[in-house]
């Protein structure tokens, strides 16, 4: 068992179908271990994706995700990183796989509806900038 950190992003949030998303994750044997609904501040977008600082699209891309709120999510199953990475699909849905939630329901490749970790070390990182340890509950 391992664990991956999700985001169920403003998109989606907005549309109303965190619901149908976290039925996705269920189905595929992901359990969610930890989950909030927040509002990420300017500071917590800019610091969450602090990697991507220097692409063109960051601008954009901590308005977007200060523009309404967020489902923050721990996610655990087996191979839970590269697992999720499946259910969702590509970054941007055009080359998304049937059935996985972008394909279904990104509306572009900003607004994207779901990030997922895409290592284990990243994993780790991303889940403490989130949740602390108290507030997993696996069992
Ligand atoms: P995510 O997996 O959260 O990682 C970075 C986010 O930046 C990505 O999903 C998208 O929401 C957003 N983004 C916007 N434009 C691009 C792009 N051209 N390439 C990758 N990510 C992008």
């Amino acid at each position: 068992m391992n664990r991956t950190f999700s985001i169920i992003k403003p998109d989606a949030t907005k549309r109303n179908i965190t619901g149908a998303i976290n039925k996705i994750i269920e189905e595929n044997n992901l359990v969610i271990i930890a989950q909030k609904r927040i509002k990420l501040s300017k500071d917590i977008a800019e610091g969450f994706y602090a990697i991507h600082k220097d692409k063109s699209f960051f601008n954009d891309l901590i308005e977007y995700m200060t523009s309404g709120p967020v489902i923050v999510q721990v996610l655990e199953g087996e191979n839970a990183v590269e697992k999720y990475r499946g259910i969702m699909g590509a970054t941007n849905p055009e080359n998304a796989e049937d059935g996985t939630i972008r394909k279904l329901f990104a509306l572009n490749i900003q607004e994207n509806s779901v990030h997922g970790s895409d290592s284990d070390t990243n994993s780790k990182i991303e889940i403490n900038y989130f949740f602390d340890e108290n507030e997993i509950i696996n069992n």
